[in-house]
């Protein structure tokens, strides 16, 4: 089996691979996703590196076929109360294969309070992200969502549980807003001015800054999983099955074929959904500045990646009167590494 996604290596300055372990700068950027978890490190040189993996597990039982066809199939797993486990992006493509679904430690941006085993697994993968810190305490970044504003939740037990988890790694666990790390990894240009939007799995963040300040920040409560689910309900398959669809590249502009447009319908309704709460939030709020220029808006996370994203939001943008002045419509070069790269720059900037 090969694992795709798993530990990808982006050289970002510079486009080779290297397999030599260069000396790291201190300072770690986390990106804790309902979807996926995210690390980003930056080398002496300047390089960047990105690691990311499924925040998924699966298990299954534990017998001598499993054993050997998972050893033959070179899947990592481990043993974890008497089963077998495997973690991460393995753990979605064993899904799909097996027409099962994977099990999720995070629901809707925080900690599963239906998972059991959610703790010990995301310990496993932030350990494989991460690996040990260079030196005792080393700085450790993480994302967290702001306070939804569409849905009674509070973040406050979340970060803990990140924190405590941080923390006996041998980390200094510092939290982050999601949404904030979107304008410090995409909006430096700006001065850090501007709306920074981050579409996730679990939900969407914003946050908006003006030269580098939050003035707001909250959270909505869908994203990428919600269309999975609608979709998976409409052609009676797995959500799993519905994100490999989704994720495998629709057009929102020209779907094809019964299954992208059971996509496209559920995809539209969302970002409608998002821009409607985010104007409301807007308008509702004390907090926002009176930017002197019209602003950028910058779009991040895997949800945005869907083809015709942005053209989409431009032209719901232009139906629901959005009551801030935009300059520019844009979706973040690599949307899925913008939270980790923010939190790398507050890690790095605090140090
Ligand atoms: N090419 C693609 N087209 C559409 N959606 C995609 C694509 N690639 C990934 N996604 C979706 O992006 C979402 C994951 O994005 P991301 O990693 O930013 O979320 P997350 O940070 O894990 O979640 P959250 O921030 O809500 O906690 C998933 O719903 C995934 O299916
Ligand atoms: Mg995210």
């Amino acid at each position: 089996m090969t694992e795709k996604r798993a530990d990808i290596t982006i050289q970002a300055q510079g486009s080779r691979a290297s397999f030599r372990q260069p000396e790291l700068e201190l300072g770690k950027g986390l990106d804790v996703g309902t979807a996926n978890l995210v690390s980003a490190v930056q080398d002496k040189e300047g390089n960047l590196t990105i690691k990311s993996q499924r925040n998924a597990f699966i298990d299954i039982e534990q017998d001598d076929f499993t054993r050997n066809m998972l050893t033959k199939l070179g899947v990592q797993y481990v043993v974890l109360n008497g089963r077998m486990v495997v973690i991460g992006d393995p753990a979605f493509e064993l899904a799909n294969i097996f027409n099962r679904e994977t099990r999720r430690p995070m629901k809707d941006g925080m900690i599963s309070p239906k998972e059991v085993d959610a703790l010990g697994i995301e310990k496993l993968l932030i350990e494989k992200l991460l690996g040990p810190p260079q030196v005792e305490g080393e700085l450790c970044y993480f994302s967290v969502p702001a306070n939804p504003i569409d849905f009674d939740m509070n973040v406050i037990y979340h970060k803990g549980v990140f924190e405590g988890l941080l923390s006996k790694l041998g980390y200094t666990a510092k939290s982050l807003e999601e949404g904030f790390a979107i304008v410090l990894a995409e909006l430096a240009d700006e001065d850090f001015s501007g709306i920074g939007i981050s579409c996730g799995g679990g939900m969407h963040n914003v946050c908006v800054a003006y030269k580098a300040v939050k003035a707001l920040t909250f959270s909505t409560s869908r994203g990428g999983d919600w269309v999975d689910r609608n979709v998976a309900n409409a052609l009676g398959i797995k959500a799993s099955k519905a994100t490999a669809i989704k994720e495998k590249g629709v057009d929102l502009r020209n779907p094809h074929g019964r299954e992208e447009k059971a996509v496209e319908i559920y995809y539209r309704e969302l970002i409608k959904y998002t821009l409607i709460n985010i104007k409301k939030r807007f308008e509702s709020s004390d907090h926002m500045p009176s930017f002197p220029e019209p602003v950028e808006i910058v779009f991040a996370g895997g949800t945005s990646m869907i083809g015709g994203f942005e053209e989409v939001v431009r032209d719901e943008l232009e139906k629901i009167q959005f009551p801030i002045d935009i300059k520019h419509v844009r979706r973040a070069e690599d949307p899925l590494m913008s939270v980790a790269k923010g939190c790398l720059v507050a890690a790095m900037s605090d140090l």
